[in-house]
C-alpha cells in the first residue's frame, strides 16, 4: 500500500484496506505519543494550512500533527492572507505548494479543494466542505473500533440534518467498512441520490446496510452508535434556524432515544454543538425561537455514553496518520 503523494479529499478515494492501515496508522501514533515517544519523522517538511471558514479542532489537530512529526506550520485564513478576495485559490495553490510540502484545506465547495489538488504538486487534504469531512470520519470510526473493538456489524445511526457534510462522509465510511449505516432525519433534509448511489453498491459487497428514514423507531433495538451534528452548518445564512428548529427540533437526541436503542449505545457529535445555552449563537436562538438545547440534550452530552471528548482527540491522531502516510516516502524507511 502507498500512500505517499496522494490527496486526501473524501472517502470513497480509499479502500477499505487502505481506510484501515490509515486507522491501524494513527493507532500506532497515538501510542507513540502517550508513550512520549519522539516521532519527528519530517524535521525538514513544512505544511500550510489554509482555513476559509472557522475551526477549533481541525485547525489545531493539523497544527499539532504538525508540530509533533517535526515540521513547521503555517495558517492562512482570508484576514490574514490574500487568499480568496485579492488570489484566487488555484494560484494561491500554485505558490503555495512551490513553498510547502502538503496542504491541508477548509471551505465551501469541494470544486474548490479538488482544483487546489489539481494545481498543486503536494498532496492536499480535505478539511471539510459543504459536501464532506473525511478527517472527522476516520476519527470518528477510530473511536468507535476503540470502543467496541471491532467495526463490521455494527450499526451507525445518524440523527438529523442527514444530507449535511458530516453524514455523506459516514455514509461512506460505513459502506467501506461493514457498518451499518442508517440515516434519521426529516425527508427534506434525506441524502442525496448522488452520494447514496455511490455508497450503496459499496455497502452491499461488504455485507452491511444503508437505511434512509424519517422514523426514530428505525433505531429501537439496533443502533450501536447514535450520532448527531448542529442543525445549520458553518455558511449556511442564518435566517434558515427557524426552518430547521421546526424540521429538527422531533430529531433532537434525548435519554429516551438512547435508552430505546440499546443498553451498550453510545453517543457521538463532531463538535461544536449547541447541548446548552453557553454559547452566543445559542442565547440568539434562545431569544428568538425559546429553545433551551437543540441536536441534543445537554443530559445525554454529559452522560457517560458521550464519547465526543475521545472523538475530538482522534481528530488529531488521525490527521496525523494522513500527513504521515501522504508525505513518507518508503524507500527512505
Ligand atoms: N469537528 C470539527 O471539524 O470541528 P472544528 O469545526 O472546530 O474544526
Ligand atoms: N456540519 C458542520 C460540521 C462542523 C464540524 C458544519 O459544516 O458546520
Amino acid at each position: 500500500m502507498d500512500f505517499y503523494g496522494r490527496d486526501f479529499l473524501r472517502i470513497l478515494d480509499f479502500s477499505e484496506e487502505e481506510l484501515n492501515y490509515m486507522l491501524a496508522t494513527a493507532k500506532k501514533l497515538k501510542a507513540m505519543k502517550k508513550k512520549g515517544r519522539n516521532h519527528k519523522y519530517f524535521p525538514d517538511k513544512n505544511i500550510a494550512i489554509l482555513f476559509e471558514k472557522t475551526s477549533t479542532r481541525t485547525r489545531c489537530s493539523f497544527e499539532i500533527a504538525g508540530y509533533d512529526l517535526g515540521m513547521g506550520v503555517t495558517f492562512l485564513d482570508p484576514s490574514g492572507s490574500q487568499m480568496g478576495h485579492k488570489e484566487s485559490i488555484a494560484d494561491t495553490a500554485r505558490v503555495l505548494s512551490r513553498l510547502y510540502d502538503g496542504i491541508e484545506y477548509r471551505g465551501f465547495d469541494q470544486k474548490v479543494v479538488d482544483d487546489l489538488a489539481k494545481y498543486s504538486d503536494v498532496p492536499v487534504w480535505n478539511g471539510l466542505t459543504d459536501e464532506c469531512h473525511p478527517t472527522q470520519a476516520l476519527g470518528d470510526f477510530l473511536t468507535m473500533e476503540e470502543h467496541f473493538g471491532k467495526l463490521k456489524g455494527l450499526t451507525l445511526a445518524f440523527v438529523g440534518d442527514t444530507r449535511n457534510n458530516v453524514a455523506n462522509s459516514l455514509m461512506a465510511m460505513s459502506a467501506k467498512m461493514g457498518v451499518n449505516f442508517i440515516a434519521c432525519g426529516p425527508t427534506e433534509l434525506k441524502p442525496s441520490d448522488e452520494i447514496i448511489q455511490k455508497c450503496q453498491p459499496i455497502a452491499e459487497k461488504n455485507g452491511c446496510t444503508i437505511t434512509v428514514t424519517s422514523d426514530l423507531a428505525a433505531l429501537n433495538g439496533k443502533a450501536d452508535v447514535i450520532y448527531t451534528d448542529v442543525w445549520l452548518s458553518l455558511g449556511e445564512p442564518q435566517e434558515k434556524w427557524g426552518e430547521r428548529i421546526e424540521l429538527l427540533k422531533p430529531y433532537q437526541v434525548t435519554t429516551e432515544l438512547m435508552n430505546k436503542a440499546k443498553p451498550t449505545t453510545i453517543f457521538l457529535h463532531c463538535l461544536p454543538s449547541f447541548h446548552d445555552l453557553n454559547t452566543s449563537i445559542a442565547k440568539d436562538v434562545k431569544k428568538v425561537f425559546d429553545i433551551d438545547e437543540m441536536e441534543v440534550t445537554n443530559e445525554v452530552f454529559e452522560s457517560e455514553r458521550s464519547l465526543v471528548f475521545d472523538q475530538a482527540e482522534n481528530r488529531m491522531h488521525t490527521i496525523k496518520a494522513v500527513i504521515f502516510l501522504t508525505l513518507y516516502k518508503k524507500e527512505e524507511k
